[in-house]
């Protein structure tokens, strides 16, 4: 049995933001019903293709665990189609463009009347206000959310993050307003809007930067490197790789750092751990030295501190540094690859990391569910060809009889038949 086992999501998702919502929810058990365009689909179906005429891994990796139907849902047999999906089906997932799906005719108050039971969950770029009809990609939302200024060293101008923060970190959140909606309606016995905006989104995760911002009122921010010799204006400013917390941290150099560009280990100063530190790194005097001993003492000097440590990490490669320190509790982090991260067998054994098969690309791998259940374990499965179960959603799910179907099918409202895919 799985968590969400009986719930019917109409998934109308693309790209990446909503499909990380929808693909988390099957994991969970939903039984997630992808509406796609006849003969184009997510466009990310041909995006970043690696193999010719193969549904990309950009797609793929985002799309476990779907069916897929495709609808034109502006054609009028589509949309009879999508009217029966809308009855049959607890919750409909979109991330279309601000209006899009009003256009469609499908406007909350069309879909709460045609099923009071349904949760009508959106993403968007930005909530009511200036920007409210912009259209929105991933680095957008982290500019506008704060991610942004607040990212790179401050002699640079502000950095986007590989972690996709706005887009996968939106469908994450909508995945819980998902669920939580789920629960409120076994009291109410009614469905409701669920609404995430990515620029909300990215600055929920950027909650510690808004925190510096009113600190920066009080005086400097002395975990910063800025403090003690640079200036601060009047916003938080960047801060390259300090600690987001009140541990001091800084990205280290480790042996062959010359060559490998990952060859670095985060290094944080827990002041719990601040003598062993010193007995580690060849400076037994700092533990009493009035200059060092005390956290306030060393906040002036991390640089100088950090060039110190640095020292001892340059002598050691990062998995030896990482040994070495763990022995006395020392927080710190090697910088993994991806490559490393592919290959590391631990990831594997938890389901972290998943190999799964396709009928048109062979072996790939992809991230399987990183929210671990003891009772609802997922096990992930190959995303859908294009319309690959038309057919028999609308014969087992919709109970349509062959007649309907083949009027439907001959109006064209769900493209050329499709063949199940040969596996
Ligand atoms: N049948 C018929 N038409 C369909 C369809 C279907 N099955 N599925 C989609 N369409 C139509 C839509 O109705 C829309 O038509 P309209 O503009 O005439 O009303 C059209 O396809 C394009 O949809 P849109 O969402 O505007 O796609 P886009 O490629 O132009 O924009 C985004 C992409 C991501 C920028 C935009 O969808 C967006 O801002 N989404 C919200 C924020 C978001 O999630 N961004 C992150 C993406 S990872």
């Amino acid at each position: 049995m799985k968590a969400l086992d009986g719930v019917r999501i109409l998934d109308f998702t693309h790209v990446q933001s909503g499909p990380t919502c929808t693909q988390l929810l099957a994991w969970f058990g939903a039984d997630v019903i992808k509406v796609e365009r006849p003969g184009v689909g997510d466009i990310t179906r041909g995006q970043l293709q690696d193999i010719p005429k193969v549904d990309s891994l950009y797609f793929t990796m985002l799309n476990h665990n779907k069916r897929s139907i495709t609808v034109d849902s502006k054609h009028p047999k589509g949309k009879e189609v999508i009217e029966a999906l809308i009855q049959t089906c607890d919750v409909l997932v979109e991330n279309f463009a601000p209006g899009a799906l009003d256009r469609m005719g499908f406007t909350w108050e069309r879909v709460h009347a045609l099923n009071p039971r349904m949760i009508m969950a959106s993403i968007k770029g930005f909530g009511p206000g200036p920007y409210e009809d912009c259209k929105v990609y991933e680095n957008v939302a982290q500019c506008a959310g704060g991610s942004a200024s607040t990212t790179g060293f401050d002699d640079g101008p502000p950095l986007v993050t590989g972690a996709q923060i706005g887009d996968s970190g939106t469908g994450l959140h909508l995945a819980l307003g998902i669920v939580c909606a789920l629960f409120q309606r076994n009291a109410t016995g009614l469905g409701q809007k669920v609404s995430v905006a990515m620029q909300d989104g990215v600055l929920n995760l950027c909650r510690v930067k808004l925190r510096d911002q009113q600190r920066l009122a009080h005086g400097p921010l002395t975990e910063y490197p800025q403090y003690p010799h640079g200036t601060f204006g009047d916003a938080v400013p960047r801060a390259g790789n300090a600690s987001g917390g009140g541990q001091p941290g800084w990205i280290l150099k480790c042996k062959d750092w010359e060559t490998d560009p990952n060859a670095y280990i985060y290094f944080i100063c827990q002041a719990p751990v601040w003598e062993p530190i010193c007995d580690v790194i060849g400076k037994p005097e700092w533990k009493t030295d009035p200059g060092y001993a005390k956290p306030a003492a060393r906040l002036p000097k991390l640089k100088e501190i950090f060039d110190t440590i640095e020292h001892w990490t340059m002598t050691k490669d990062k998995f030896e540094a990482m040994d070495i320190l763990n022995k006395y509790d020392i927080p710190c982090g090697p910088i993994l690859s991806m490559k490393e991260i592919a290959e590391e067998q631990s990831l594997r054994d938890t389901g972290t990391v998943v190999e799964v098969d396709h009928p048109t690309r062979g072996k790939y791998l992809s991230v399987g569910n990183p929210i671990k259940m003891s009772a609802s374990v997922s096990e992930v499965k190959r995303s859908p060809l294009l319309g690959e179960h038309t057919g028999e959603i609308l014969r087992d799910v919709l109970r349509f009889d062959p007649a309907r179907i083949a009027e439907i099918e001959a109006s064209g409202a769900i493209g050329a038949p499709t063949r199940a895919a040969a596996e």
